[in-house]
């Protein structure tokens, strides 16, 4: 199979400016993520609000360059692009948001904003831009009459649609899909879900695709990568991760989803409140919330290392993925379930 994008180390971070007197601090929002999705595969990025899932949408998206890491696109270098193929590369990678309407020109009918990209980057004269902006609009499920239709007279799973046909005029090899689901009802997320995996069939795309959402993880992705506050906790293939999940943060998230992953894993409650990224803790990240951190997990950052079909950044990983982490006090446990 083909890898259309490999990532390796991505780093963002941003300088937060404090005042004329001080310097700025560094948040790091993103710190060291490696990846890589194949032609027709799903790379799902799960994790709390914060934790850098947008960040990573946009440096894999080229809106913005990582502050370190490299990344290879359509077998090209990416952050430092020679000038002949940035063309190139900005047509393989589109991007989905959450909110269409933002995203969508209020002015502008459905039909020209899609033949817009056509206009821009191709050779095609305006009947044959109509004719594909037409048949886009068919192959995401609308009719291609909408084309002369503005933006607010359609519902928020038809805008998603408008914007997804947008993302696909000029036939990307990626699409970076940045919660593209949350803002809409379940009955619908469920459509726009088929749609986005008839679209990868079809087309053979590679998505990246983000969401808070476990329940949405599970319906589309191939892989599944865990984060928490910039750091990569868990990444493997999406039955390990939802079957054996050997992370804490990755158990007490399927346990928080109900209907989701693994009946026989430990239902652990996170303590604590998520820590701010401008003071991460020392050593592993997770550990002033994890309920097995030992003197160790503090002190030293667990690397990211190969267990039993996936990847875990944990201590004690190997250890307790065949005989599951221990009992959690349980009266701990209760007294902050709620
Ligand atoms: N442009 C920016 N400048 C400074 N900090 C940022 C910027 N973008 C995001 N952050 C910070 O980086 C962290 C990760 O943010 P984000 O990638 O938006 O997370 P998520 O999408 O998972 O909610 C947050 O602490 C956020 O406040
Ligand atoms: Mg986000």
């Amino acid at each position: 199979m083909s890898v259309v994008v490999q990532a390796q180390n991505l780093r963002q971070i941003y300088k937060i400016r404090r005042g004329m007197f001080r310097e700025p601090a560094l948040l790091q929002a993103v710190g060291g993520v490696s990846f890589s999705i194949e032609a027709g595969k799903t790379l799902a990025v799960v994790g709390e609000s914060g934790c850098g899932k947008s960040t990573l949408a946009r440096m894999v998206s080229l809106i913005e360059k990582p502050s370190e890491g490299t990344l290879m696109l359509d077998g090209s270098d990416a952050v430092n692009t020679p000038a002949q193929d940035k063309r190139r590369l900005r047509q393989a990678v589109q991007l989905v948001f959450q909110n269409p309407y933002g995203s969508l020109n209020p002015r502008k009918k459905v039909g020209a904003m899609l033949e817009d990209p056509l206009a821009i980057n191709t050779n095609l004269d305006k009947a044959q831009r109509v004719e594909r902006a037409r048949a886009m609009l068919a192959q995401v499920g609308l009719r291609p009459e909408y084309a002369n239709r503005y933006p607010h007279m359609f519902s928020g799973g038809q805008r998603q649609r408008i914007a997804i046909a947008r993302a696909l005029m000029l036939k990307p090899k990626l699409l970076v899909a940045d919660e593209p689901v949350s803002a809409l009802d379940v009955s619908i997320q469920a459509q726009v879900l088929n749609l986005l995996s008839d679209l990868q069939d079809e087309f053979k795309l590679a998505y990246l695709f983000i969401s808070h959402d476990l329940a949405v993880v599970r319906h589309i992705a191939h892989d599944v990568l865990v984060m928490y506050l910039g750091h990569v906790m868990e990444q493997g293939p999406k039955a390990e991760i939802f079957e054996r999940p050997s992370h804490p943060y990755t158990q007490a998230l399927l346990a928080s989803t109900p209907g989701v992953g693994a009946r026989h894993v430990q239902r652990i409650v996170l303590k604590g409140e998520l820590p701010s990224p401008l003071a991460p803790p020392s050593g592993c990240v997770f550990s002033s919330r994890c309920p097995y951190a030992a003197p160790r997990c503090s002190a030293e950052r667990p690397e990211p290392l190969p267990v039993q079909g996936r990847v875990v950044a944990c201590h004690f990983a190997g250890q307790f993925l065949e005989s599951g982490f221990p009992a959690v006090a349980s009266a701990d446990n209760a007294a902050l379930s709620g």
